[in-house]
């Protein structure tokens, strides 16, 4: 990814991180000097992604943000961990929606889409 431009001083929020397009979008705003919260409902599965980008790009900063977007209280306390994070300028990559599974209607019968767009709505 040639188009993308140093990011140092920006920090980054990625849902689906762990894998498939949130994976590759991490690993290039990371490789490009981006801060990176993998927002990922599974540490385990977020762990290998993190070492991955640390392998490729040692002195990149990614962490794993809990996230699932099927609680609305998971998705209240991610948005609030990210807002206090850093004071610098922020961004927010979804790679969950619509499509996935993530776009079904949850147990509290919200929509996860609606969920993203609540993260969204919070810094936009
Ligand atoms: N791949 C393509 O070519 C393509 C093209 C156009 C559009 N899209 C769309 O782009 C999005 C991502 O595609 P993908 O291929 O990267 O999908 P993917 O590999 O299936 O990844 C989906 C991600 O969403 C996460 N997720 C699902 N439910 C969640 C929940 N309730 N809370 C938190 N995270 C949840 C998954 O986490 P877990 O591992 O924990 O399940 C996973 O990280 C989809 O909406 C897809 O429809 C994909």
């Amino acid at each position: 990814m040639t188009a993308v431009p140093r990011l140092k001083g920006k920090v980054a929020l990625v849902t689906g991180a762990n894998t498939g397009i949130g994976r590759v979008t991490a690993r290039e705003l990371a490789g490009h000097g981006a801060h990176v919260f993998l927002a990922c409902r599974s540490e385990a599965r977020t762990q290998p992604v993190i070492d991955e980008i640390a392998t490729a790009y040692p002195d990149a900063a990614a962490e794993w943000l809990p996230l699932e977007l099927g609680d609305f209280e998971s998705v209240r306390r991610c948005a609030q961990l990210f807002h206090f994070s850093r004071a610098a300028f922020r961004f927010i990559c979804s790679s969950t929606m619509p499509g996935s599974p993530a776009s079904a209607v949850t147990p509290d019968r919200r929509s996860s889409s609606r969920s993203v767009s609540t993260i969204w709505g919070i810094f936009c």
